[in-house]
């Protein structure tokens, strides 16, 4: 059997591990990404300053040190090969291309200069080659974190943490250049629920009390619908609700930057200076209403405030990008898709031997390890799905190869990326750093040509 696996993320080395381990059949498996690198969101997402998370890279690096493992890198599906084409030169295809689209706040002055997706600003500070131009004004001594989820977290810790602290990471160089010379002191992190509801997990809210030049700051006000401290449990909300109480109780302290923790408030409204740019945010107030299935609202007040900010991050959410061919879920923003296995998007019938995992499938929640479990459970459905397919005779390996450098596609394989891996590697060494990551991708293939 031969499978296509798009996307190098977790969820599509999880799904190729749960394949080359079958051992009712011998599956040849080849991972595809856009990039000349792979790990997904691994290199390009997780913050700079969490090395330990990116450590799970090891465990891909041996599925891919499997016989029947290939990757395929710098190949755009939709671009560079179409489905049609996959579908020819496999028995079956899983799609693992993420959540590389973002969610929108709908409201006026979205998308003004100043007003930047956080996933712009994480791959810009993570030197994922789409963001590597992309200017981030850091001139400004105000920025607004929008949403309470860990995205904004770490948005908001980088923005806060010193060069020191930055350069011993693997912080793309222009982002450390640039974060080197910022002018922020003031952070604003805006829920639009409350404390109790907070999506940020109490590991990376307790790393914003123990940053070295910035304090946590929030009004005990804030916490004033809350359960009090004796009531509160071990659930990571009551352990959120215990570190909100010891921050409030801090005070201003005395570090020249700070993180203002504001819950209840939705930004309406971008205010933009003479000359465009972002100067401001219209915050309303909210107030939460319990729904009737026992989740709790955000409802607008009425009331509003102005809260001075030149930089505007929101961190809400994220979508999947559609591809020609693939059907996709309007509704729910990912890859049209039962249980993993994909359906046409109007009539939900299936469409055979094509399979979604990660947040392809399910929308952008959950963490690195909740795909190896929930990868290898759709590997399950594809063992008995594809029964008897491999009967059908496919072009040669080689062939898919063959067509795209016939397309002038120069693929990298994962013996060329780990050469770039060294390259990375002897660059941060010379900062301290675990790697300086090349950027660009010409330049990344302009290396490996000078081998
Ligand atoms: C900013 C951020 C920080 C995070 N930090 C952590 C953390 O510290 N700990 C944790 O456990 N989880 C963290 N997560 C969550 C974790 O990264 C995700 O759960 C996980 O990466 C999703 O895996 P995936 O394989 O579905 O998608 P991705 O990791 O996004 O992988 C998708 C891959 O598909 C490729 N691709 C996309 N389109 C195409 C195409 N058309 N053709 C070919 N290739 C394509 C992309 O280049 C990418 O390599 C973080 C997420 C974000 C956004
Ligand atoms: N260090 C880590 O472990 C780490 C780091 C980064 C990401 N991740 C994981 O990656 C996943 C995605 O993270 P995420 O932060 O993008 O998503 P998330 O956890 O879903 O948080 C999204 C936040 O945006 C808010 N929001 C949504 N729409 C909004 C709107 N229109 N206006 C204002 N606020 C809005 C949400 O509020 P409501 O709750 O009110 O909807 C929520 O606070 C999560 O599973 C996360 O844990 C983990």
């Amino acid at each position: 059997m031969r499978v296509a696996i798009i996307g190098s993320g977790p969820a599509g080395f999880y799904a190729a591990e749960a394949l080359l381990k079958r051992s009712d059949t011998t599956i040849e498996v080849d991972v595809f990404d856009r990039l000349p690198t792979p790990y997904g969101l691994v290199r390009a997402g997780v913050a700079p300053d969490h090395q330990n998370i990116k450590a799970v890279t090891r465990v891909f690096d041996k599925t891919a040190a499997r016989p029947n493992f290939r990757f395929l890198g710098n190949v755009c599906l939709g671009v560079d090969l179409t489905v049609e084409e996959l579908r020819r030169h496999y028995h079956q295809i899983v799609y693992a291309v993420g959540n590389e689209g973002d969610r929108r706040l709908g409201i006026p002055g979205e998308g003004a200069p100043g007003c930047t997706p956080a996933s712009v600003f994480v791959g810009w500070y993570n030197g994922h080659p789409d963001y590597r131009d992309v200017q981030i004004d850091l001139s400004v001594p105000r920025v607004a974190v929008v949403g309470n989820g860990n995205v904004a977290v770490d948005a908001a810790r980088i923005l806060l943490r010193t060069p020191a602290e930055l350069a011993q990471t693997d912080i793309a160089a222009h982002a450390l250049e640039a974060l080197s010379a910022s002018r922020v002191r003031e952070v604003f992190l805006l829920g639009r629920r409350g404390p109790a509801q907070a999506a940020f997990t109490p590991t990376e809210l307790k790393e914003m009390g123990e940053l070295e030049l910035a304090d946590p700051l929030l009004d005990p006000q804030a916490l004033a619908d809350c359960p009090p401290l004796a009531a509160l449990g071990t659930t990571p909300a009551d352990k959120n609700l215990r570190l909100l109480y010891e921050f409030a109780a801090r005070g201003p302290g005395s570090k020249e930057k700070k993180l203002h923790l504001r819950f209840l408030v939705s930004p309406t409204e971008i205010i933009c200076d003479a000359s465009g740019r972002t100067r401001a945010l219209r915050l309303e107030k909210n107030r939460l209403e319990q729904r009737a299935d026992g989740s709790v609202a955000a409802r607008g007040t009425g009331e509003t405030e102005l809260l001075e900010v030149g930089l505007v991050l929101p961190a809400i959410g994220f979508a999947a990008e559609r591809i020609a061919g693939v059907p996709y879920d309007e509704k729910a923003l990912v890859i049209a898709n039962e249980d993993g296995r994909v359906v046409d998007a109007q009539s939900r019938i299936r469409l055979p031997n094509e399979y979604v995992v990660g947040w392809a499938r399910s929308g952008p929640q959950g963490l690195i390890g909740t795909h190896k479990g929930a990868s290898a459970r759709v590997v399950e459905l594809m063992a008995a799905d594809g029964v008897g397919l491999e009967a059908r005779t496919l072009p040669e390996p080689e062939a898919v190869v063959s067509l795209l450098r016939d397309r002038g596609v120069q693929v990298v394989s994962f013996e060329d990326w780990k050469q770039l891996d060294e390259i990375e590697t002897a660059r941060g060494a010379r900062r301290g750093a675990p790697r300086d990551k090349v950027v660009a991708v010409e330049a990344m293939l302009e290396a490996l040509a000078r081998r």
